[in-house]
């Protein structure tokens, strides 16, 4: 059976025993702010497990790709993967423990024909009705084991807070491990280690719930949560030893073969096995992420996807690998993976450029970062250690991994300070553990909701004013039964017209006014099913039940309308010049602009630029109406639309289209075409014509990778262009000239700025010609030597070395040194022949006497010295000071 039989297996197994089927959710967790990476099949299920949101089905299936940071040091042995498929069957609130027991033996034994003698069972200690079961299926007693919470048989909650439970699992025998004692005393268990056993499937029994303040609550029901990683599982089926030798896998291990030149064998070369395992992984890990939009950067997600990346080019590196290898790994991969996740598709050569520009980076530091490492080698002379913060430094700084400083280290008889290297990276896991632990606040709040049975209805996409109810009222985070006057609070309503906050756009603003008062909305936020209007109460006092009337601020959410609908042309235009690599990755919409950001690996040029403007514009002219759907997820996605950040499955999703066909497009001819299709909860325009017009105001980039585009519509649009527009005018005015001639007048001012200057450094310099020649006339014959000693009119310390320049040649033996006023800062000179050094008098020392006099310093050598000062009344006396030094030293 075939990796792909045995997804197709599972999915028709429990499809068959009514369970509906779900697409895997992205691997970054759409709206959860408490895990990085969705690590299980539940993660996108949770909110059904905790009663906040309604399932599509009460019995749920789905293979979620998923990503565990844990380990990483292991990847490259025979089991760890970081990047992996999970199978999964799922009950909220629905069936429980006897029928999870029994499909997963019947699944097992039934339709993989995994042979029952060698499958072990565990359960949560005091478990017994689960171990009951397992018995029934003729598990024998002897290999049901009762395992602790520490041993594995408790699972969750997936970060700090969520649903959690006892678990069982199923363990694959592979039979004994030669040199494994427990095995030979007939002793071994799971537990042990020894590599004789295989975790192939867990079953959760979800009826907890973890809060943050480290309190254990009930959930509303009994749940199932199961997973199985499929590449274990089909590891077992197909009798590969490793998962690397299942027939996916296997086939990325090849191409690691060939790229490298090496041979894939684990008992021969087992160094030469990890490494190109490690390749295989990472590279995978790489398709998997890239694709739902995890970029390599320097911090979170992208630092996990750097780390990896690195460690595999190093294991290359290791193997002797000079020449890049990553793309080629990474292309392989998305070959492999392409039809359970279409969207790798799309993404090819972007994911492509990026390794390709991420792996020549690297290889450029570690060059760099070896180097690092020979000079603390060097310091290190006396002590033949390297201390951990040096290691941890070339680690950190410039990506070297540990254990290729340690060798390196250990071919010089070095040591490293492994836990002093240790301690700085628990530091650094503090570090980011801050940055992670995002808090489970909102979650909270959800609850408290859904527990008091809060709940609003959305009413405004068509209306924006709507008769209502007061349901609940919060002061400080207090529930109160009224909020009198002046004082800020919170009001949810039964039905809302106010937009709260989500998908990038803003929440609406607004007044609630009932017959007792008028409240202010300043914010509208959604906590689960409940939307919060925050504000203040302006008039009277509002009171709960009351029977109110709310009234969106109509001028803000129409130019937050405006800012949507532009977001959506501009992400379909920057796919259309740019290329379909163009996806979302994160936006502001607002009243007064809209941020796009955007995964594209280079700045666009100024024409894509422009293109991609010009078709925003020309489809705002078009005037194109739009359409609103509420469909299954799948059928959207099978029309076409993009769904980037609608990632998490619901059941029924909104799709907004602007379809050509619709609208009167005199610009293109009516295709049947839709220009733009996105899954978005948004408000947005009943025709693009009332966008106006679309300015970009800038385009940077925010990282590798990743750009972000400004841009206005409406009012503010028109502004900006009269800004510019105003601007040109003031320039036309001070220049004198039609707007149109403006440039060509900046180009003729700069033109004649030049020649200026031109003709000033030629006067300046005929003028030290003529002081040079003036100086020559008056040098001093001392001893033989020609002695110019003279202050002189010079702007600059280079203008007195311009005048030396010309006299040295026409003095023969000389001293000469010069004093100036340059720009109120005194500036010396002196220079010595040879034969005046010889007689005791060199250029430096005077320079840095007469320095010294006017608070300066400086220096140079004794035949050409310079220094500056800083108090230009001294000038004289220090001119005074050289001269009486020469005459000193030669004798005058
Ligand atoms: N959530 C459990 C796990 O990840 C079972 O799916 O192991």
């Amino acid at each position: 059976m075939t990796v792909d039989e045995l997804r197709r297996a599972f999915l028709a197994f429990f499809e068959e025993r009514g369970h509906r089927r779900i697409p895997s959710s992205s691997l970054v967790p759409h709206g959860d702010p408490t895990l990085l990476f969705t690590t299980a099949g539940m993660v996108q299920f949770k909110p059904y497990f905790m009663g906040l949101a309604e399932p599509p089905a009460r019995r749920l299936t789905s293979i979620q790709r998923c990503f565990r940071t844990t380990d990483v040091e292991s990847v490259g042995d025979a089991t760890h993967l970081t990047a992996f498929e999970m199978l999964g069957n799922f009950s909220v609130g629905d069936y429980f423990k006897p029928e999870a027991i029994g499909w997963a033996w019947e699944f097992l034994t039934g339709v993989l024909r995994i042979d029952p003698a060698r499958l072990w069972a565990t359960v949560f200690t005091t478990d017994d009705e689960a171990a009951r079961l397992w018995a029934e299926r003729g598990v024998p007693e002897d290999r049901i084991l009762r395992y602790t919470a520490e041993q594995g048989n408790w699972w969750g909650p997936p970060g700090d807070t969520g649903p959690m439970g006892p678990c069982s699992e199923m363990h694959y025998d592979w039979g004994k491990t030669p040199g494994c004692r427990h095995c030979e005393a007939n002793t071994c268990h799971p537990d042990i280690g020894c590599g004789r056993f295989l975790e192939i499937w867990n079953l959760v029994f979800m009826t907890y719930q973890q809060e943050e303040d480290g309190s254990q609550t009930d959930l509303p029901a009994a749940n199932i949560d199961t997973g199985a990683g499929l590449e274990r599982l089909a590891s077992v089926v197909q009798g590969a030893r490793t998962v690397y030798e299942t027939d996916e896998l296997n086939r990325l291990i090849t191409v690691a073969e060939r790229v490298s030149g090496r041979k894939y064998d684990t008992n021969k070369s087992p160094d030469v096995a990890f490494a190109l395992r490690a390749m295989t992984e990472h590279a995978r890990a790489l398709a998997f992420l890239a694709t739902d939009g995890v970029l390599p950067s320097n911090e979170g997600r992208g630092y996990v996807l750097r780390r990896l990346l690195r460690r595999a080019i190093y294991f290359a590196y290791k193997i002797g690998i000079r020449e890049p290898f990553l793309e080629q790994m990474v292309d392989a991969a998305i070959d492999l993976s392409y039809q359970t996740n279409p969207q790798m598709l799309e993404q090819r050569d972007f994911i492509k450029r990026l390794a390709r520009v991420e792996e020549a980076r690297f290889l450029q530091t570690l060059d760099r970062g070896l180097t690092l490492l020979d000079e603390v080698i060097e310091r290190g002379r006396s002590t033949r250690r390297i201390p951990g913060r040096d290691a941890f430094t070339l680690y950190d700084t410039h990506g070297l991994p540990l254990e290729l400083t340690v060798e390196v280290a250990q071919s010089h008889g070095y040591e490293v300070d492994r836990e002093g290297f240790e301690k700085e990276m628990e530091l650094q896991r503090e570090r980011s553990r801050g940055e992670e632990a995002f808090t489970a606040q909102h979650d909270d709040r959800a609850l408290r909701y859904a527990a008091l049975g809060i709940e609003t209805a959305f009413v405004g996409y068509d209306g924006l004013d709507a008769r209502s109810e007061v349901l609940h009222l919060e002061r400080g985070g207090e529930p109160v039964i009224r909020l009198e006057a002046g004082e800020t609070g919170e009001v949810v309503l039964r039905q809302s017209p106010f937009y709260p906050e989500g998908g990038g756009q803003v929440g609406d603003h607004g007044l609630v006014v009932t017959t007792t008062g008028q409240f202010r909305v300043r914010d509208t936020q959604k906590y689960g099913e409940t939307i919060v209007l925050t504000g203040e109460v302006e008039q009277g006092h509002i009171e709960i039940s009351a029977a109110a009337e709310a009234r969106v601020d109509a001028a803000r959410r129409a130019d937050t309308a405006r800012n949507h609908t532009g977001t959506h042309l501009l992400h379909a235009a920057l796919r259309s010049v740019l290329g379909t690599h163009v996806r979302q990755a994160g936006s502001y919409v607002g009243p007064d602009r809209l941020r796009f950001d955007y995964t594209h690996p280079e700045a666009p040029t100024e024409a894509e630029m422009t293109a991609v403007q010009r078709m925003v514009n020309a489809k705002i002219r078009a005037d194109i109406r739009s359409e609103t759907f509420v469909l299954g997820y799948e059928e959207a996605i099978a029309r076409g639309a993009i769904a980037f950040f609608e990632d998490r499955y619901t059941d029924t999703v909104r799709m907004v289209e602007y379809c050509d066909t619709r609208g009167n497009d005199p610009e293109h001819m009516h295709t049947s075409e839709c220009y733009s299709r996105e899954l978005c909860g948004g408000t947005h325009l009943h025709a693009t014509g009332e966008v106006g017009m679309l300015i970009v105001v800038s385009d940077i980039s925010i990282g590798a990778g990743l750009r972000r585009i400004e841009a206005v519509t409406g009012a503010a649009a028109e502004r900006f262009i009269e800004d510019r527009a105003g601007l040109v005018n003031i320039l036309a005015r001070r220049f004198k000239v039609p707007a149109a001639e403006v440039l060509g007048r900046i180009d003729a001012l700069e033109e004649s700025l030049a020649a200026e200057r031109k003709r000033v450094e030629e006067a300046e310099r005929r003028a030290s010609a003529g002081l040079a020649d003036d100086l020559i006339g008056r040098a001093e014959q001392v001893d033989g030597v020609s002695v110019v000693v003279a202050r002189v009119t010079a702007d600059s310390p280079d203008a007195l070395r311009v005048i030396a320049d010309r006299l040295r040649p026409k003095l023969g033996v000389s001293f000469i040194f010069l004093a100036a006023d340059a720009k109120g800062r005194p500036a010396f000179l002196a220079s010595a022949s040879e034969e005046v050094i010889a007689r005791g008098l060199r250029a430096d020392e005077v320079v840095r006497a007469a320095a010294a006099l006017a608070g300066g310093g400086g220096g140079g050598r004794p035949n050409l010295a310079q220094a500056g000062g800083k108090d230009a009344a001294q000038i004289d006396a220090a001119v005074e000071l050289a001269r009486k030094t020469v005459r000193e030293r030669l004798g005058g």
